[in-house]
């Protein structure tokens, strides 16, 4: 898990990056070129897949990690510790999973399903005709009700960050006695920074903060 789990983080940090062009304020220019330029590299196809391949081996992981911690103990502790043991998110990964799963296959909908097999609008940058995923962004986030979902998505995204951060580095032993604050720091940091700039994008479309 903690392997697919890091891949699956520095997926997220390209996909923040490249959706963070659309407050550039320029039409959606710079966000269509970038979408386009990813789109059009085969190694990035190839990724793709991978990319695919890790998700559905993170779920079955976590499934079966869920299903065998249920499994472990018949008979449920006398005393529960509740948060003073760990924390509810902790304890809360496969929610916070199921959530993001539920998510995802909306948000392919929204957006992986048109740019890849039913069509997208296109535009015109530099010559050459890109799919207008700008476009695409603001009919999807001119539904309120679309706009609540990605955010509570981001909230579950950012609790389930939190705790899995730190387990994937503590899994490689990479958060022994001198490393546990820098990876504590940059794991909180991340779990706070990346789902909060997702969530931005829809409700800055919705307000029209970007043009
Ligand atoms: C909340 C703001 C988000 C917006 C506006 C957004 C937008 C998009 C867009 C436009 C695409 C299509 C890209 C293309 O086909 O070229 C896409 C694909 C995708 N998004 Fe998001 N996304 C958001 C959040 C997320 C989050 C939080 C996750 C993961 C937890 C995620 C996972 C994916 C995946 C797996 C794909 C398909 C992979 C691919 O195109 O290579 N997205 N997203």
């Amino acid at each position: 898990m903690a392997l697919t789990g890091i891949f699956l983080i520095s997926f997220l940090v390209v996909h923040v990056g490249i959706n963070a062009c659309i407050w550039a304020n320029d039409g959606g220019e710079m966000f269509n070129k970038a979408a386009h330029f990813m789109g059009s590299m085969i190694v990035i196809r190839i990724i793709e897949v991978g990319l695919f391949v890790g998700f559905f081996i993170h779920i079955i992981q976590g499934l079966v990690l869920e299903v065998q911690n249920r499994g472990k103990r018949g008979i449920a502790y006398a005393v529960s510790y509740g948060n003073r043991g760990s924390t509810w998110y902790s304890r809360s990964m496969g929610l916070l999973g199921t959530i993001l799963l539920i998510f995802l296959i909306i948000h392919w909908k929204h957006f992986w399903i048109p740019s890849r097999f039913t069509g997208v609008e296109e535009t015109v940058i530099d010559g050459k005709p890109v799919h207008d995923l700008y476009v695409l962004m603001k009919d999807t986030f001119a539904n309120l009700w679309v706009v609540v979902l990605y955010v509570v998505a981001c909230i579950s995204l950012a609790y389930h960050l939190l705790h899995g951060f730190l387990s994937a580095f503590r899994t490689l032993g990479l958060s022994n006695h001198r490393y546990i604050h820098l990876v504590r720091g940059l794991g909180v940091g991340f779990s706070i920074i990346v789902p909060l700039a997702f969530a931005m994008m829809p409700v800055s479309m919705y307000l029209g903060w970007v043009s």
